[in-house]
């Protein structure tokens, strides 16, 4: 795992997809979610997705891809668009995107989050995550990274002063037509209302990340982001490697989300979306 330092400051060339994986991966923000994902994970699912909207004849000019983490199934689902011919300009969001490097004593440093959670320090070039895995009682990493914890302390309150950086791959900060912005899905963001014709929410609607109280505000959110009639969403979890389950759904004239397309067991909150189980 590369220290942020290390990651932020290699040339573009060589940051490889599985390089970038491995330090988004590590990174668990101030929600307990993880910045994971992987390259080609949604790959299946994209050329199902690109499959449809050809058959149906649909551009595709504004896209919404939620939750991205590091921004690398974005890329993918921009190039199998590109690939089809549909070239969208894509916002896409995340609850947490701009990060601060901030320097702490004996010459070390931590990445944190704007409230000062840490997402990981960097001791002397070593990467330190904050949190543990049950392994890291075996490995001794469990002691090391505890004492670093005593040591520099579980949270920076002065973040504001670190130097920024964004939580995403650098190959799709520089792309043309993408804007990035930090967004909370859980709160209705006015920017956003009205103007998307396909929104896609991979691995963000999990029931176990949200209370049924949030899930309901971001199901209504989303929701409410779609241009209008003929508009689609794709909302998918991915369990392991590539066992997708999920559900393409398209707007109606009537206002309802009607279920084009299911991928394994489909999405778990899929009955939300269509109305059919009652909100919480
Ligand atoms: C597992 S990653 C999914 C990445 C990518 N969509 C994929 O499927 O590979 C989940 C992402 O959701 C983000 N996230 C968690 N809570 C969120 C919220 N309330 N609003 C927006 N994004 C959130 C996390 O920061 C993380 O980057």
């Amino acid at each position: 795992m590369p220290t942020a330092t290390q990651f932020f400051g290699r040339p573009l060339d060589r940051i490889s997809t599985r390089y970038e994986a491995r330090f988004f991966g590590s990174l668990k923000t101030g929600n307990a979610t993880f910045k994971r994902t992987e390259a080609g994970r949604m790959a299946a699912i994209d050329s199902l997705l690109v499959q449809r909207l050809t058959e149906a004849g649909s551009r595709i000019d504004e896209l919404l891809d939620l939750g991205i983490s590091s921004g690398t199934t974005t890329i993918e689902l921009v190039n199998a668009l590109r690939r089809s011919g549909q070239v969208p300009h894509v916002t896409a969001t995340d609850r947490l995107i701009h990060a601060k490097l901030v320097k702490l004593p004996w010459g070390c440093r931590a990445l944190v989050e704007p409230g000062g959670h840490v997402l990981q320090y960097d001791v002397l070039g070593a990467p330190i995550r904050p949190w543990r895995r049950r392994l890291d009682y075996v490995t001794g990493m469990a002691a090391i990274g505890n004492a670093a914890k005593r040591l520099l302390g579980p949270q920076v309150p002065d973040a504001a002063a670190g130097t920024p950086v964004a939580l995403v791959t650098p190959h799709l900060a520089r792309m043309k037509n993408v804007s990035l912005i930090e967004d909370d899905v859980t709160r209705l963001n006015p920017a956003l209302i009205g103007r998307f014709d396909l929104i896609r929410a991979a691995n963000l609607l999990n029931r176990h990340y949200f209370s049924a109280e949030d899930m309901t505000k971001a199901v209504a959110n989303v929701r409410t982001y779609l241009r209008g009639p003929g508009a689609w969403l794709l909302v998918v979890r991915t369990l392991n490697a590539a066992d997708h389950h999920g559900t393409l759904f398209r707007l109606t004239a009537d206002d309802e989300l009607e279920i084009v397309e299911r991928y394994g067991a489909g999405s778990e909150v899929e009955a939300l979306f269509t109305g059919k189980e009652r909100p919480a």
